[in-house]
């Protein structure tokens, strides 16, 4: 049985990067039945491969993995965006994060946000982001319970160009 005080955040490493391209990949595969419209291989692509690294590698990226001794059990990317011109301060984005089904409810996404945070604080951002889709619950639920706000909705249309109007 596992237990919080076992788990261990450090900062990714190159080592790392087929791991967290894993847990990616299981992220689209949890994110599917929300969004059709994901493509299902971007994480082994050149684009996610690329995403990945400079997460782990660019200075004003992240990318934080959790360890149950040897094994990676959850991963968070997060990046300082430039913001909008039109608002004030500075910002950083948590861009995606999953913790293994089986180490749920165990406060490891906690930890990995905590990692976040300070990570962000120490790039001196006056406010963090993160989205969700809409019936990710579990997510919002979790970003509610670290600190995160609603703030906006984020809406789409699908396009039929075989329709006349
Ligand atoms: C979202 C996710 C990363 C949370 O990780 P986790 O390790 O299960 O979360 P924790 O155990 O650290 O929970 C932290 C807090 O969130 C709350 N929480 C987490 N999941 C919750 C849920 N489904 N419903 C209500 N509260 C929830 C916990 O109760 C806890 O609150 P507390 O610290 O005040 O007691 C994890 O559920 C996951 O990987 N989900 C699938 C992928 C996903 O949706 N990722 C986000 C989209 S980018």
């Amino acid at each position: 049985m596992t237990n919080k005080s076992q788990i261990i955040v450090k900062e990714a490493t190159l080592d790392d990067l087929k791991a967290v391209q894993d847990l990616s990949h299981q992220l689209f595969e949890h994110d599917v039945p929300f969004e059709p419209a994901l493509n299902m291989n971007w994480s082994y692509e050149e684009s996610g491969r690329k995403f990945f690294v400079n997460a782990i590698s660019d200075d004003d990226k992240c990318c934080f993995v959790a360890f149950n001794d040897e094994e990676i059990v959850g991963y968070l990317a997060g990046s300082v965006k430039p913001g909008q011109d039109y608002e004030k301060g500075t910002v950083a984005e948590l861009d995606n994060t999953l913790v293994l089904d089986e180490y749920r409810g165990l406060g490891v996404g906690r930890k990995l946000f905590d990692e976040f945070k300070i990570w962000a604080k120490s790039k001196k951002v006056d406010r963090l982001y993160v989205s969700a889709y809409f019936d990710n619950s579990d997510a919002v639920a979790f970003y509610h319970a670290v600190g995160f706000k609603n703030y906006g909705w984020s809406l789409k249309m699908e396009v039929n160009n075989d329709e006349e109007s």
